[in-house]
């Protein structure tokens, strides 16, 4: 179970006792419509406490046997991020009190501010407590009654923001869970299940990729017992016209290979499919949202594993756009597996536009911390589009540089390319890896090492397997506007630029 919280839109006050939720706003406005002795109570306790109504702050009240959350929403509340943090703060008070149930009354709020309310708060309320044997999760329900004058729980505005929220739950869990459960054939088979939801899954195995000459992928997975998968999930909303493409890359674990990565933090590598957990949570939210456009979500999924099968430094592979491959170092395996999910997707859909999504480098993260994901396209115009629904989902991206002077550090002396660059600009040389395996459609390439899991909570989102992705490519779906290539692409032989 995702989720801890009980959302139940009622008419009247719930039965028992539940701590009443009262937003305040900027010095200390109350509702209108209170009671006065209870406005009047309320008004002193929050000056005593020096409680202004600034956002985000809570205090909890007591008067007349009943107790009162309060929490702050400062001058002005609007939907959307402002809303949906709101939304989480209000959980987490709620959750902090130990109380089981809240109220939040009715406070007239339009329609789309209270959905993000909402919705902040069921992001906020999601754990993992899946190997927990004391499992306490019926306990730890939290309840949430929420009185609205429009508002219901079967409005088309809470049906979207549950579609959505599911799709951010599908990704959190795949990311959260340990790679002894979760190999490529255990993930595909969760991708399965999401044809409950309309989505077509077609799921390949090493043999199908094998006869299509996916050398590259299949190179990274040969030396884990665990067989490969490339799993195909169609979403067609949109009759006959070229799909919008999502790519993901899924190593369920990332050992390094044969060039092994060092012992510490090395569990942190189950998460190494961040990538197509976020592709996977994308279409199971565009599919439950019914959403009126053809999108088609591929993910590469492998195991990344030393083994006398596996492959050594040095080895030549052929992808199957045909361009050969020397694999200097097998810890860079995740640009191998892109190299034919891109070239398949590329080929065999035509589509629109194409975005992929991978935990690529620790250089992004040397690059832009853990604020931003690393955003590489040749499309100025994709990079806008992306820009724009990184900022109102709260899912950055920053615009990182492709180039020829990078491209040449990819070249090989026995083979096409090789899998490294230099020392340095570790994630931009990455990316012209997967530049390679792109043609002439808008693409972009998010590297998302930094963003897939969190050592620390935010209002929406828990420590953790974070989703991020979902909501960032659900809103470009959403917005998405016809694009084309930059003209000057930067594979040629000019300088970099
Ligand atoms: N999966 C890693 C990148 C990564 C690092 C993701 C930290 C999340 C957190 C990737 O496969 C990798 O090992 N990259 C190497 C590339 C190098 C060998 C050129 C890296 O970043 O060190
Ligand atoms: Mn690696
Ligand atoms: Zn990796």
């Amino acid at each position: 179970m995702p989720t801890k919280l009980q959302l139940t839109f009622t008419a009247d006050a719930p039965k028992g006792d539940a701590i009443t939720i009262c937003l305040i706003g900027k010095d200390c406005q109350i509702i209108p419509d209170l009671d006065q002795a209870l406005a009047a109570h309320l008004i002193d306790a929050m000056a005593a406490f020096q409680f202004t109504g600034a956002v985000g702050k809570t205090m909890l009240v007591y008067h007349n046997q009943t107790s009162y959350l309060l929490i702050g929403t400062g001058a002005e509340l609007r939907a959307g991020a402002a809303a949906e943090k709101l939304g989480g703060k209000l959980f987490s008070a709620l959750a902090e009190t130990g109380a089981k149930r809240g109220w939040l009354i009715d406070h007239k709020l339009d329609d789309q501010l209270l959905a993000d309310i909402c919705f902040g708060a069921e992001l906020a309320s999601y754990h993992f407590d899946r190997y927990f044997t004391d499992n306490k999760s019926a306990d730890a329900q939290v309840q949430l009654f929420v009185t609205a004058s429009g508002l219901q729980a079967d409005s088309p505005l809470m049906a979207d923001r549950r579609a959505l929220a599911n799709g951010v739950f599908v990704a959190r869990d795949l990311v959260f869970e340990p790679a002894n459960k979760l190999f490529p054939e255990s993930f595909a088979t969760r991708c399965s299940a999401l044809a409950d939801l309309g989505l077509e899954v077609e799921i390949l195995d090493e043999a199908a990729m094998q006869k299509l000459g996916m050398g590259a992928l299949l190179g990274v997975g040969q030396g884990s017992r665990r067989e490969s998968r490339l799993v195909v999930m169609n979403w067609r909303g949109g009759g006959d016209e070229a799909p919008l493409a999502l790519v993901g890359k899924g190593v369920t674990f990332d050992t390094g290979g044969i060039s092994l990565k060092p012992p510490k933090g090395m569990e942190d590598m189950k998460w190494d499919m961040g990538g197509a957990a976020a592709v996977t949570g994308a279409m199971a939210a565009i599919a439950g949202r019914k959403i009126g456009k053809n999108v088609v979500g591929v993910i590469g999924l492998v195991e990344n594993m030393p083994d006398g099968n596996a492959q050594r430094p040095g080895d030549v592979v052929t992808s199957m756009s045909g361009k050969t491959i020397e694999v200097i170092n097998t810890d860079a395996e995740g640009r191998l597996v892109l190299a034919d999910a891109l070239h398949y997707t590329e080929t065999r859909f035509k589509p629109r536009m194409m975005v992929n999504l991978a935990t690529l480098t620790g250089a992004i993260i040397v690059s832009l911390g853990k604020e931003f994901g690393g955003m590489f396209t040749n499309s100025s115009g994709l990079a806008a589009q992306l820009r724009a629904a990184g900022a109102v989902t709260g899912e950055p991206v920053w615009h990182m540089p492709l180039g020829a002077a990078y491209h040449k550090m990819l070249k090989s002396h026995i083979a096409d390319l090789k899998n490294i660059g230099g020392p340095y600009g570790g994630a931009i040389t990455a990316a012209c890896f997967l530049e390679n395996f792109v043609n002439d459609t808008p693409w972009a390439h998010l590297d998302i090492a930094g963003k897939a899991w969190s050592d620390k909570a935010t209002p929406t989102v828990p420590k953790g397997g974070t989703g991020y992705g979902v909501r960032l490519l659900n809103q470009l779906v959403d917005d998405w506007q016809e694009v084309s290539c930059d003209s000057a692409t930067s594979d040629g032989d000019d300088d970099a630029g």
